[in-house]
């Protein structure tokens, strides 16, 4: 497969699939987007173009449209699907159950519907470190017991299990599942970004969110972990890293790797102290908190082992915290209302 194909990206217009655009791009592949624009913005489009000098190649419309999605494999003959179009929101999947099952299960077999109908069968999905549950211990390697705790973990897993039965129905199928940490950081051009609904669910926009002064301070959920200052520690990563990361396995996989699952992360884990300590040394910003009770349902560490992932793509991740919180602050500071359409 020469490195011109062009690789159908669903979610491509939310924060990590645009930054995912970027990357295979300019590693020479030809992205395609397919999004419902239901929890991202259209402005992200005129950035990307901004940031690439190309116009976008952009559908609007669902993945679970398999009239839609097959009328897209036969016109542009993709050499792989990447499929990120799915709800991420643990709180929201407590709250809309069914929701989260039609969007996140009802898409991924509508996408599989419409490929065995193409040549196409070659996926990347993007998983989440959610599927380990509780872990007993860290680093967490890819062999270790799966669970949930929540509806959106839930559909994380059946997606795995289906896309394992798909494989061992038909061996041509070729799909890498990457399994993220937790992303976080914006493009160095400061042109794109995460733009979070509302208020943030997650730290790293919240905090972003408290430096530039619009909200009065940090909840850190839980300071009796048994972690050594005693707050949640996960192991965040640049969201660059994590667009390099789907670029090394659509590579792996159409140069004719075996179908893997791997952890994406840097292993290293950071408390959120650490995170708001580091945050304002980037962005020379007090940022005030208060201690605040435990979120139902977190854990007390997530750190990823990424040997496997660096074994079998030769990917490893480049950037540090300070890096993160760097590019955060700047695509903060400069899009204080995310993208404006
Ligand atoms: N936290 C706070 N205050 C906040 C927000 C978060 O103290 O306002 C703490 C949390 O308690 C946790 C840490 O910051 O200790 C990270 O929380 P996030 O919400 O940023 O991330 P989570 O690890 O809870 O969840 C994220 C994704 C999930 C994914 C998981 C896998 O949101 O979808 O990473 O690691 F499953």
């Amino acid at each position: 497969m020469p490195s011109r194909a062009p690789i159908l990206i669903t979610g491509g217009a939310g924060y990590i699939g645009s930054h995912t655009y970027v990357a295979l791009l300019e590693a020479g592949f030809l992205p395609v987007i397919l999004d419902n624009f239901s929890r991202c913005k259209p402005g992200v489009l005129t950035r990307l173009q901004a940031i690439t000098g190309q116009p976008v190649v952009c559908y609007g419309g669902n993945v679970s449209d398999v009239v839609l999605v097959q009328e897209l494999l036969r016109q542009h003959k993709f050499g792989a699907v990447i499929h990120m179009a799915g709800f991420k929101s643990v709180g929201e999947s407590v709250a809309h159950p069914l929701s989260y099952v039609e969007n996140n299960i009802g898409g991924m077999t509508a996408l599989l519907r419409a490929m065995e109908t193409s040549s196409c069968r070659t996926l990347v999905f993007s998983s989440s470190a959610t599927v380990y549950g509780d872990p007993p211990a860290a680093p967490i390697t890819e062999d270790f017991p799966r669970s949930h705790t929540n509806p959106y973990g839930m559909t994380k897993l059946a997606c795995e299990d289906l896309l394992s039965a798909m494989r061992a129905a038909a061996p041509a199928w070729r799909i890498g599942v990457l399994r993220y940490f937790n992303p976080v950081g914006a493009h160095a051009s400061g042109l794109i970004g995460e733009d979070p609904t509302g208020t943030p669910n997650n730290l790293m926009p919240f905090v972003a969110q408290v430096a530039a002064g619009q909200r009065a301070y940090l909840s850190v959920h839980g300071v009796d972990y048994d972690t050594p200052d005693g707050t949640g520690v996960r192991d965040y990563i640049h969201v660059q890293d994590l667009a390099q990361a789907h670029v090394a396995a659509v590579k792996a996989l159409l140069e004719g790797e075996e179908s893997f699952t791997v952890n994406v992360g840097t292993g290293q884990g950071h408390s959120v102290l650490e995170v708001t300590k580091a945050f304002e040394r980037a962005s020379g910003q007090a940022i005030p908190y208060r201690l605040a009770p435990r979120r139902p349902g977190d854990v007390a560490q997530y750190c990823a082992d990424c040997g496997l992932a660096q074994k079998l793509l030769g990917w490893r991740a480049k950037h540090s915290l300070a890096d993160m919180c760097a590019d955060t602050w700047r695509w903060q500071r400069d899009n204080p209302n995310g993208y404006d359409a």
